[in-house]
């Protein structure tokens, strides 16, 4: 299927790792021009220079979403040689503390690391979709948006937030040829995770080989109808199909893969 993606200019926040640069490479493929962007210059450069050899196109933004002076440095130099028509806010943080330790400080920390970073993206890059009369908007969310655990209670916050706004933000761009939507991940088996799997396997019990870890962490920490974490390429599949013109008619949505570890019909 053509995704109708070439000749796009498309920022993907936090691209120099994880889900982002599953979506940075992936949008590429699909034809986009992608900018890869983080605060570290030698990852953004690394993923750009990899998107490049894969007979992609890329250009890099380097800067701390949770500052303005950052973030409008991030928009200037991911404009810098064309305008952006999709925007991709993945960028993001953890905090794995719990009640007893997220102090307040914290939660309004990660509030703007998590939060406020996608809001200034937004502020900064939407008017101009407008004004051309198109653009997609992808919010990187998550099911512990909406199904809490006791655990990060500020981290699951930002999330619910991510997703509200995003809605939000649909409405208020009805009959512009802009949408905004939300991919909402599972748990998702990025470098860290497989990492803090390894590590916590003796201790839990879950065996030894990656597929023994893999099968009994789910069923311990994200049961749900595959047996498995997730992968980056099957979040950067969704976020592709919602920033294509074949999805213009969905905005304000939230595209759940997460193997249905969330059981709502919503
Ligand atoms: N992995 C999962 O299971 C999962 C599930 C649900 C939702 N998510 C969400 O998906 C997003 C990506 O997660 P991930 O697991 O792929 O994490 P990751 O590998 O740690 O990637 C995070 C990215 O965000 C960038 N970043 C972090 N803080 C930033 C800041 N203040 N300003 C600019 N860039 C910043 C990092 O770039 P630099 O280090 O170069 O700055 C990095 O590229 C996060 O927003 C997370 O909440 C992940």
């Amino acid at each position: 299927m053509d995704l109708q993606l070439t000749g796009k200019r498309a920022l993907v926040t936090g691209s120099t790792s994880g889900l982002g640069e599953a979506i940075a490479r992936r949008l590429a493929a699909e034809g986009a021009t992608v900018v890869v962007h983080g605060r570290d210059e030698q990852r953004a450069v690394n993923v750009a220079d990899a998107i490049r050899a894969d007979g992609g196109s890329a250009d890099i933004a380097v800067g701390d979403l949770a500052t303005d002076a950052g973030a409008a440095t991030v928009a200037g130099a991911a404009t810098a040689r064309g305008p952006i028509d999709i925007l991709v806010n993945n960028a993001g943080g953890y905090d794995p503390i719990g009640w007893a330790q997220a102090a307040p400080a914290a939660w309004a920390r990660l509030y703007e690391v998590n939060v406020i970073s996608g809001v200034r993206m937004i502020q900064h890059l939407v008017p101009g979709m407008r004004e051309r009369g198109w653009g997609r908007v992808v919010q990187i969310g998550g099911g512990l948006a909406g199904q809490p655990t006791a655990d990060q209670p500020h981290y699951t916050a930002t999330l619910a937030a991510r997703h509200n706004l995003a809605v939000s933000l649909a409405r208020d761009l009805a009959g512009t040829g802009v949408t905004s939507n939300v991919v909402a991940p599972g748990a998702i088996m990025v470098d860290a995770v497989r990492d803090l799997l390894v590590r916590l396997a003796p201790t839990h019990g879950w065996g030894e080989t990656p597929d023994e870890i893999e099968r009994a962490a789910t069923a311990d920490w994200v049961p749900n109808d595959t047996g498995r974490f997730g992968r980056p390429d099957e979040i950067a599949s969704a976020v592709a199909y919602l920033a294509s013109p074949l999805a213009s008619y969905i905005s304000g949505a939230t595209l759940r893969v997460d193997g249905g570890t969330v059981r709502s019909v919503q």
